[in-house]
């Protein structure tokens, strides 16, 4: 995997800049991560991760001599020369990405010494048209000895470290040959595909593939609704569609809707971003509509068999937006507690790892770290993230521990109907005859 070390510096030791900085590190690189965060550079220089990413703090633990963690950024441009911009770029109101974290750094950059080889490398998720502007300001403010070249990241949270180490593709968008030159001498060890573009075609390439995989989504869970309604079985028919190499079995699995810190808001920016310029994506109106809805559609499975759900007590397993992630941002099981506690419901949220990032949030909730308490004496189960320890649980013993009503909703068919309707419960699923 070595290649001729680079100087490397990471802006954001968030889910993209630790699996980024962490695997160039790993790679052989020398590797300065900048956050502002004081409490989550000291957990670093521990050793300890402030996110939950399967294998993750291993790779620490073994790169740990070639990483370096810092809340000043003079301290990077003098340590690196490639400069990796992974700041948080959340949606606000309108649904367009905030941009407030990127231009704060390319403000504080201004104040500083930058050299020639110093080349700005954008891993955020930014609206297409970001680099251009980005670009001008820096020639603005008389930096235009420093490259930029766009590079999004496309790994996904909870298998962050195989995504990084095995790309599909490397995208690189360059406004200077030589710049995208240089990144591309960082990948080439991992023997991917290498896409070399413009500026805003990168950009591009980011959110058409975000929502091209969240419409697939969208697709697959209409046919499920559908399903429903005609007595057919969704995860067969994704099977059968999945064969046709044309459609891919991948990121065709029904169940209650896609979450996390990317879909949502980057869908929703993409169709912001086409209505700025006078384009109306009827598309993605639609893909994020029916995933609203695709949340709620668990309320009236419950109601089916339970009626009112004021006075009952409903039990949702998984708080993530995904397995083996600790990241709650816009996932399913926020949405499904505060519908059920606006129904009158009494309710429980279980997750392996990610309770810490609910506590607080969801005033009213029960918190419980053991699955099986969580179950106990309820009413209705919700199956909400498909996490190994909550797939793997002695079902037919837990169902026999919950209230008479019994009423197991999988929502996301990774349950075996028969064996959960053998130990006496009635069960829902999404799109399953
Ligand atoms: C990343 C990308 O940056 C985002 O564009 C993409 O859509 C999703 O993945 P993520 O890694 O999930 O975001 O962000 P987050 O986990 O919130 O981490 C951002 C980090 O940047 C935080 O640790 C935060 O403290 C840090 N930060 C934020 C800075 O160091 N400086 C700032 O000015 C703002
Ligand atoms: C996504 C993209 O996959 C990744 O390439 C990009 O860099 C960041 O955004 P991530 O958000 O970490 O990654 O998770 P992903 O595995 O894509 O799942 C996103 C959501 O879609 C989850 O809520 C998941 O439960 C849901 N999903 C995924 C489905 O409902 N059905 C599927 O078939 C696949």
């Amino acid at each position: 995997m070595e290649s001729s070390a680079a100087r490397i510096g990471v802006i954001g030791a968030g889910y993209v800049g630790l699996g980024t900085g962490i695997c160039l590190a790993a790679m052989g690189h020398s590797v300065i991560v900048r956050d502002i965060d004081e409490r989550r550079l000291a957990a670093l220089a521990d050793g300890e991760l402030p996110i939950y990413e399967p294998g993750l703090v291993d790779l620490l633990a073994d790169s740990r001599h070639r990483l370096q963690f810092t809340a000043d950024l003079a301290e990077v441009l003098a340590g690196a020369d490639l400069v990796f911009i992974a700041v948080d770029t959340p949606p606000t109101y309108s649904g367009d990405a905030d941009l407030s974290r990127v231009t704060r750094f390319f403000a504080e950059l201004a104040q500083l010494d930058t050299r020639d080889d110093h080349l700005l490398i954008m891993k955020s998720t930014v609206p297409v048209g970001t680099g251009d502007r980005l670009r001008a300001e820096l020639d603005r403010q008389g930096l235009a000895h420093v490259g930029y070249v766009s590079n999004p990241e496309f790994l996904r949270e909870g298998s962050a470290i195989h995504d990084f180490m095995n790309p599909d593709r490397v995208v690189i968008g360059g406004f200077r040959v030589e710049d995208g030159d240089r990144v591309q001498a960082i990948y080439a060890p991992l023997g991917s595909p290498i896409i070399r573009t413009t500026v805003p075609t990168a950009e591009m390439i980011k959110y058409a593939s975000n929502a091209f995989l969240a419409t697939k989504i969208s697709f697959i869970n209409e046919i499920a609704n559908v399903c429903e309604e005609v007595g057919a079985d969704v995860v067969t028919v994704a099977d059968g569609m999945g064969h046709d190499q044309r459609i891919g079995r991948a990121f065709l699995n029904a169940g209650i809707g896609f979450g996390g810190s990317c879909f949502p808001k980057d869908v929703s920016a993409l169709k912001q971003l086409a209505g700025n310029s006078g384009y109306h994506f009827q598309l993605l109106t639609s893909v994020i509509e029916v995933n609203e809805l695709q949340k709620r559609r668990v309320i009236g499975k419950l109601k089916k068999h339970l009626g009112s759900l004021a006075g009952r007590t409903i039990t949702l397993l998984g708080a993530s937006f995904k397995p083996e992630t600790d990241d709650i941002r816009d996932a399913a099981s926020l949405v499904l507690a505060s519908r059920l506690l606006a129904e009158g419901a009494h309710v429980r949220l279980y997750d392996p790892v990610a309770l810490d990032a609910v506590r607080g949030l969801l005033s009213g909730v029960e918190l419980l770290e053991d699955a099986l308490a969580a179950i106990a004496d309820a009413d209705a189960v919700v199956l909400v993230t498909e996490w190994r320890q909550i797939v793997g649980l002695d079902w037919p013993a837990a169902i026999a521990t919950m209230a008479p009503s019994r009423v197991v909703v999988d929502g996301r068919n990774v349950l075996d109907p028969q064996s959960i309707r053998a130990a006496g419960a009635t069960f829902e699923a999404i799109g399953r005859a």
